[in-house]
């Protein structure tokens, strides 16, 4: 059995041939950064246009590199029609059920965030479910306690910013490019990690979520000083850049690890799946793993190219299939994040 996943959840336009042991045919990423750099991060209505005009020549490779054939081969659709920016689904939701309607084919919707941990089902050669699962992406932080990969229970997440977020509003006042978490890894390295001592929120309560509007506070005013002076009459030095970086990214990673190992020991649960762009971040995968090591967790790390948005993590939707979890043309977006 194989599908064809499409995924227009934010600022890429994505599309994926895979097949039911998880054979991926064909993968294709059409990103959208260099029309958002200059705002330094994703404008909605940018996106969504961007995304009507490559969806179809986005499917159109994706089938061509497959050397396979959309009438005969594939056995449904999948898209993702949850969370993410109206506009931007609605593109992938219609082309989705184009697509089902003309090729008479089953129509599986997919939720992203859960798409993000099922990648890292993909290298694992096995089941990881079921696990503590933790969605680090540019518009989530959450965990949830997921029983399979389709019944995931919320156990917490960021009461404002995401961390992806956070990366992205630090590296613009750093005047990094976007998207920041890359460019503000990269110069981490020569960085001193101990030179800001920045805020970690809810660090030692015994609650499951996060906050990175803080650190981004304190952040701003280590450039500025204390008062109301303009960021960007601030002039930095790459020493003093790299430092802030590196005390930044060492402040969210001590918040993402500790609440992940909170996360297993609340849940008496033995393993961890860790999705989305963040996921990508080396500091934070290496932490993760020493933490993980150091109390006996299993660790599932989704496969770098597929930390950030993709549509071959829409594999998922072969668990639903398997559980007879179709829709009709009815199907309709949902920007918002549905808890459950
Ligand atoms: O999962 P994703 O592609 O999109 C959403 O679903 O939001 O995540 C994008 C986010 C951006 O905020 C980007 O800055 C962040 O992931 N990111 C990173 C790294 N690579 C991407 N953050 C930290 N370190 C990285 N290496
Ligand atoms: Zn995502």
């Amino acid at each position: 059995m194989k599908i064809l996943a499409i995924e227009t959840t934010c600022d890429e336009t994505a599309a994926a041939i895979i097949g039911d042991d998880l054979t991926i045919f064909s993968s294709v990423v059409a990103s959208q950064e260099a029309l958002h750099e200059q705002y330094n991060g994703v404008v909605p209505e940018i996106a969504a246009r961007a995304h009507v005009q490559r969806i179809l020549p986005v499917i159109q490779e994706t089938v061509q590199k497959s050397e396979l054939s959309l009438t005969d081969d594939i056995d449904a659709i999948a898209v993702a029609n949850t969370p993410g920016l109206a506009g931007s689904l609605l593109v992938g939701v219609t082309a989705a059920k184009a697509l089902a309607l003309s090729l008479n084919k089953p129509l599986v919707a997919i939720n992203h965030l859960h798409a993000h941990v099922y990648a890292c089902r993909l290298d694992a050669g096995r089941d990881v479910f079921p696990c503590i699962g933790m969605i680090v992406s540019g518009g989530h932080t959450h965990l949830y306690h997921y029983s399979d990969a389709l019944n995931p229970q919320y156990l917490g997440g960021t009461i404002d910013d995401a961390a992806g977020e956070a990366f992205d509003k630090v590296a613009s006042m750093l005047g990094l490019p976007y998207p920041g978490g890359p460019a503000i890894s990269k110069i981490a390295v020569d960085g001193n990690a101990e030179a800001h001592k920045y805020p970690r929120s809810f660090l030692k309560e015994d609650r499951l979520d996060f906050s990175f509007s803080g650190l981004k506070t304190a952040v701003r005013y280590s450039i500025t000083g204390p008062g109301n002076i303009p960021i960007d009459s601030v002039k930095l030095n790459d020493q003093q850049k790299s430092d802030i970086a590196a005390s930044f990214q060492q402040a969210v990673v001590d918040c993402l690890v500790a609440k992940a190992m909170q996360a297993v020991s609340k849940h008496s649960i033995n393993r961890i799946c860790v999705g989305g762009g963040v996921a990508a971040n080396r500091v934070f995968r290496q932490q993760l793993q020493e933490a993980c090591e150091a109390q006996g967790i299993e660790l599932f790390i989704a496969p770098l190219k597929y930390c950030t948005d993709n549509a071959v993590m829409g594999a998922i939707a072969f668990e639903k299939l398997k559980a007879g979890l179709v829709e009709d043309l009815s199907v309709d977006i949902l920007p918002g994040l549905v808890r459950a």
